[in-house]
Order: structure tokens, then C-alpha cells, then sequence
């Protein structure tokens, strides 16, 4: 195992009815800004418990955070945070409002032009004013750990960041509040909670058997659970599970120690900045393809994962690391998430494209042993078609 430093300092609120907590969590005398996205949370009545939870109390809010937030539309929160004298911050939603949530406390006080943030992935950031979470989607992880995704639009350009300065200081869990969800997003939830396990744990041998088996507990827990909330959206219990499922699966605790890969998150976030497909689509198609392009340096984790998640123990070795990636494919199709760029109607004359992207955000040399060069994401590319 390697040497590491954990530090996680976000508390977390779960359960049903835990929005009415809000006010023990949030300090009394703060200036709030209410961060949300396209609607969601006023139709759901999720807007409403927030007001409840805070009467008595400063705020003001700042809708309309799209879907891999924009740095466009940020700085207009970043804008009215300035001119307001806000202090502390509430991202109400999904993965984006959280991400820009992140962005808007660390560029309030930045000096000089934010986008140097997303630059320098986040190692200039000093400070960063206070926030909070209440999650609707379960999905990135975002409520409990420090990174953030921003786009320039005017660039294409989709980046991560991340900040000892950006953890939420608290995030309320409440399953009820993901019933509305569309199928759609139950999908991509479950798969990119999937991936993201993927991409700490499907690397090399690291003598590192505990965080191991919290990765595959996660990964058989959201093969058992995630079909489950797809024909049985009501169930309290499937909820609950997928949403703990997502949390655990990106705030640090199953990457401590071990190799990490993040290429088929580097390879689809490109796919999103320039065709506009979802976060998890752009995982579902590039995965499989990412771990048969790599199979031989993946070897040994490939044939545990088979084993272990799969139940794959006999016959061929080949055959049976094939067989788990077409079962990780199958899962993805079978949680309503296609899985070939042709889906989304992109095509060969695309990838010249989504390379030179790669280039330009100098994601050359990505992987576990940074091995993924270009000439290998045009492999894994093509393999998606
Ligand atoms: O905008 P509203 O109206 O709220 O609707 C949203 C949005 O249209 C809707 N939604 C959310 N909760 C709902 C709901 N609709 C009905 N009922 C509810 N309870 O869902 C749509 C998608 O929301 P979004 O927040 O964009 O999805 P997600 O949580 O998947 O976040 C995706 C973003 O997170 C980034 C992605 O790149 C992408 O920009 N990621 C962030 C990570 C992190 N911070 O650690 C890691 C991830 O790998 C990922 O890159
Ligand atoms: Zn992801």
C-alpha cells in the first residue's frame, strides 16, 4: 500500500426527513445563498423544506445551475455573492449544483481571473467560503469529497478541480428526495457511482485487500440494488442503498493507498464538453472499451474482479476477463444506459476531434502508469463506435 494522508471533514445527514435539520447545521448568523438548478427541487417540494428548515434566517437564491455547470453562468453567482456580502453557501440538487457550489466559494475571494482555478486544477486556491449540501441525485460523490467539474463553454472546455479548501462542511442525505428522479438519471447515477469504483480499484495489485473488498462490496451492492430502483422506483429501502452506495464511492475512502486510473473520466469528459452527452453516458461507453483495450496491464485486478463481482472462477483466463466486461457492459445497457458513441450519433469523423481535445487539455499520458497516451485513447475510441 502506498503512503497516505486521509482527511474527510464533511458531515453527513442521512435519512428520511432530514432537511428539518438544516437549521442546526447551517451557522445562525450566516448570510446564505441558495444555489439550485433547472427546477427540480420546487416542483418536488424539496425548495419548500428548505424554507421551513431556514425561516428566521438570511438568504437569498440562485437558480438556474445547468447540468455540467458552466463557468459562464458561475460567475454571475460569484458576481451577486460579491455585491451581496454573502457568506455562506447551500447547494441544493445534483452533482452540478454541488460542483458549482465548489467553484463559486473558491473564486469569491480569488484573486486575479478565477478560470486560473480550473488552470491550475485547484492547487492556488487559498481559501473558500462555507457551504453545505442537500443532495437529490445520487451519483458523483460530490457531496462528500473535495473535487469539482467546471465547463467553459466558449472553450469546449470541461475541467476538474480539486481543494483541501472545498470540502461541503455538511450534506443532508435524504432518499425520498431522489423518488422524482427520471429513469434517466437513475441510470447514469448508478453507472457513474459504478465507474467511479472502477477507477480506483480495477488498476494493479497493491497489497491492499480491504480497500479491495470495499470496492467490490460497492460494486456488487449497486449490480444488486440499482435494477432494483429501476422496477420498484418507490422502494425506500433501494433508494437508501444506491445513495450511501454513490457517497462511499468517491469521498476518499476506497482510493486511499491504491493506484488510481481516471482515464475513461479524462476521455469522457471531452465527449461531454463537445457533444453534450451526459456525464455517465460518456463512462458507459468508454469503460468497456478502456478495460479491453488495457487488458494485459490490468491482468491480475481483471481476472479478481471476475471472480470476486462476477462469479467467473473456471475455463480460460481470457475468457473469463472478456466475460466480466461484457457483464459490466450488460449491467450499464440494463440500467438504461447505452453504451456505444453510435448511440449518441457519434461517429469515426469525430474522433480527430475528441484527440485533439485530449491534447490541448494535456491528457496525453493517463492511467495508472500513465500509459494512456493518445494513440491509445484513439484505440479505445474507435472500439466504441
Ligand atoms: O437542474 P434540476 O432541475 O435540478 O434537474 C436535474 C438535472 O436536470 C435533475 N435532478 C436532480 N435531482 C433531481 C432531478 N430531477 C428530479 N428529481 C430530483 N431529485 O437531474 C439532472 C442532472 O443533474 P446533475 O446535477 O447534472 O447530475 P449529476 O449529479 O450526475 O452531476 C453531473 C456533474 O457532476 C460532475 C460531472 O462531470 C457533471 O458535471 N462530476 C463531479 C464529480 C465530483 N465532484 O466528484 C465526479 C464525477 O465523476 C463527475 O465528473
Ligand atoms: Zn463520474
Amino acid at each position: 500500500m502506498f503512503n497516505f494522508d486521509f482527511h474527510n471533514p464533511t458531515q453527513i445527514l442521512f435519512g428520511k426527513g432530514r432537511i428539518a435539520d438544516l437549521a442546526k447545521v447551517v451557522p445562525a448568523n450566516a448570510r446564505v445563498l441558495i444555489l439550485s438548478g433547472g427546477g427540480s427541487i420546487k416542483h418536488n417540494g424539496v425548495l419548500d423544506e428548505v424554507h421551513a428548515a431556514l425561516a428566521g434566517r438570511s438568504f437569498q437564491e440562485f437558480s438556474g445551475i445547468e447540468p455540467n455547470p458552466s463557468y459562464e453562468n458561475l460567475m454571475q453567482a460569484v458576481e451577486l455573492v460579491r455585491r451581496e456580502k454573502l457568506d455562506f453557501l447551500l447547494a441544493v440538487g445534483g452533482g452540478s449544483v454541488i460542483d458549482g457550489a465548489k467553484f463559486i466559494a473558491a473564486a469569491v475571494n480569488f484573486e486575479g481571473d478565477p478560470w486560473a482555478i480550473l488552470e491550475k486544477r485547484g492547487a492556488n486556491i487559498t481559501s473558500a467560503l462555507p457551504f453545505g449540501a442537500i443532495l437529490t441525485l445520487p451519483a458523483t460523490g460530490s457531496e462528500m469529497n473535495n473535487g469539482s467539474v467546471v465547463t467553459r463553454k466558449s472553450l469546449k472546455a470541461k475541467m476538474a478541480f480539486s481543494s483541501r479548501h472545498c470540502f461541503p462542511q455538511f450534506s443532508i442525505l435524504d432518499p425520498t428526495k431522489t423518488f422524482t428522479l427520471p429513469t434517466r438519471q437513475i441510470g447514469n447515477g448508478v453507472v457513474d457511482a459504478y465507474a467511479h469504483v472502477m477507477e480506483q480499484y480495477m488498476t494493479y495489485p497493491a497489497d491492499a485487500p480491504i480497500q479491495d473488498r470495499f470496492a467490490e462490496g460497492i460494486l456488487l451492492t449497486l449490480i444488486e440494488e440499482g435494477p432494483k430502483a429501476l422496477a420498484t422506483p418507490d422502494d425506500y429501502a433501494v433508494r437508501a442503498n444506491i445513495m450511501w452506495c454513490a457517497t462511499l464511492a468517491l469521498n476518499g475512502l476506497i482510493g486511499a493507498g491504491v493506484p488510481q486510473d481516471w482515464a475513461t473520466h479524462m476521455v469522457g469528459h471531452e465527449l461531454t464538453a463537445l457533444y453534450n452527452l451526459d456525464h455517465a453516458q460518456t463512462l458507459a461507453i468508454v469503460l468497456p472499451s478502456m478495460l479491453r483495450i488495457r487488458k494485459e496491464g490490468k491482468r491480475a485486478k481483471l481476472l479478481q474482479y471476475a471472480a470476486r463481482v462476477w462469479n467467473l472462477t473456471t475455463g480460460d483466463e481470457d475468457a473469463r476477463i472478456d466475460a466480466a466486461i461484457e457483464k459490466t457492459q450488460a449491467f450499464f445497457e440494463q440500467m438504461g444506459v447505452k453504451t456505444r458513441l453510435g448511440d449518441y450519433g457519434v461517429t469515426a469523423d469525430n474522433i480527430e476531434t475528441v484527440l485533439g481535445q485530449l491534447e490541448s487539455h494535456k491528457m496525453t499520458m493517463l492511467g495508472e502508469r500513465r500509459d494512456v497516451t493518445l494513440a491509445v485513447s484513439r484505440q479505445v475510441l474507435e472500439l466504441s463506435l
